[in-house]
């Protein structure tokens, strides 16, 4: 509440500073609140949680007070507007309450051991040798959903952004290719990612799903890099495979909750692939748990093969 009050009394600076795409998503009485809020925190950041849980919760709230509208996950459509966006100063007087309250409620009693890495899973740096006996994961499917582009709200408010090109740089690099938008065709060559010793167990099946995906893609307008996008993923996970093996104990189990694709119609067996690739580090088994079957109903699909999606474990 010391930092509401202290944003309720600052002046807010030169909005210019943010980035165009801050200013399509809010108008300016909201920008001016949210701006005062950002200088309360940055007078008062003294390092401790509890100011990093306000960063957290300023953070929280740019979606709902933003006038413009979300797409299906967290993908920002400023030319669609939302009718009520919430007032800056109620909506982080209503998150930190929340996150308050919600820390509450999971006290029992222990002091928290829980340590947070973060980094890239593909080297799991940071992590010890034989760290973990379990491991529970959701890592990105091989379907085109653009993990760069849904932090561009966030990243444009800090500053971190200006634009949609700043994300190559920022963001990019660090995540798994899971997207067309991240394999463009000049950056990647095809035959030299299939010939990585680190996909060899899948290459053969790999390399004619590429190449079909090669052709496919000449036959449709948007002519989406898919067959790099599959080829990348499969090369990204076998070394999260590899470093997976490196901090778990034998024996360990891990989780994947992972589905299947089929970009432009063409079917990637995205679980046993990635069962194949795990056993080829050295895990000893895989099996596959499903939770719901995916586009069953065909109205409105772009294409007709069915998926699904669930739990892939592996064990050893
Ligand atoms: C399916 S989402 C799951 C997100 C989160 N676990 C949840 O349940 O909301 C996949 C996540 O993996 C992250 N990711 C992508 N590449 C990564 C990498 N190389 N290392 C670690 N995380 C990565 C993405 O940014 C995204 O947040």
């Amino acid at each position: 509440m010391q930092i509401l009050r202290k944003a309720e009394r600052l002046e807010a600076s030169d909005l210019k500073s943010y980035p165009d795409l801050i200013h399509k998503c809010y108008d300016v009485d909201a920008l001016k609140k949210l701006d005062v809020l950002r200088k309360a925190l940055v007078s008062m950041a003294d390092s401790s949680p509890a100011a990093e849980l306000c960063w957290l919760s300023l953070i929280g709230i740019l979606r709902k007070t933003s006038c413009a509208n979300t797409a299906q996950w967290q993908y920002i459509l400023p030319r669609k507007t939302k009718k009520n966006p919430l007032d800056p100063f109620v909506a982080f007087r209503e998150l930190s309450r929340q996150i308050a309250a919600d820390m509450a409620f999971s006290q029992t009693g222990e002091p928290c051991k829980a340590k947070l890495f973060a980094g890239d899973a593909r080297t799991c740096e940071g992590v010890p040798d034989d760290f973990a006996q379990l491991v529970l994961c959701s890592p990105p499917y091989p379907n085109n959903y653009d993990y760069a582009d849904a932090t561009r709200l966030e990243m444009s408010f800090m500053q971190e952004i200006r634009g949609w090109g700043d994300l190559q740089r920022t963001i990019r690099e660090k995540l798994v290719r899971s997207c067309s938008q991240h394999v463009p065709e000049k950056a990647i060559d095809l035959e030299e990612i299939l010939s990585r010793s680190e996909v060899e167990p899948i290459s053969d099946e790999l390399s004619e799903v590429c190449r079909e995906l090669a052709e496919v893609r000449l036959t449709r307008g948007g002519k989406k890099t898919y067959h790099l996008m599959v080829a990348c993923y499969f090369l990204d996970l076998a070394q999260v495979w590899n470093s997976l093996r490196r901090v778990c104990r034998s024996p360990s189990r891990v989780c994947f909750v992972i589905g299947d694709s089929a970009p432009y119609g063409v079917y990637v067996p995205v679980m046993k692939w990635l069962g194949e690739l795990a056993l080829a580090v050295g895990f000893k088994s895989f099996s596959f748990e499903q939770t719901r079957e995916r586009n069953v109903k065909w109205k409105n699909r772009k294409h007709r093969v069915p998926l699904c999606e669930g739990r892939l474990w592996i064990e050893g």
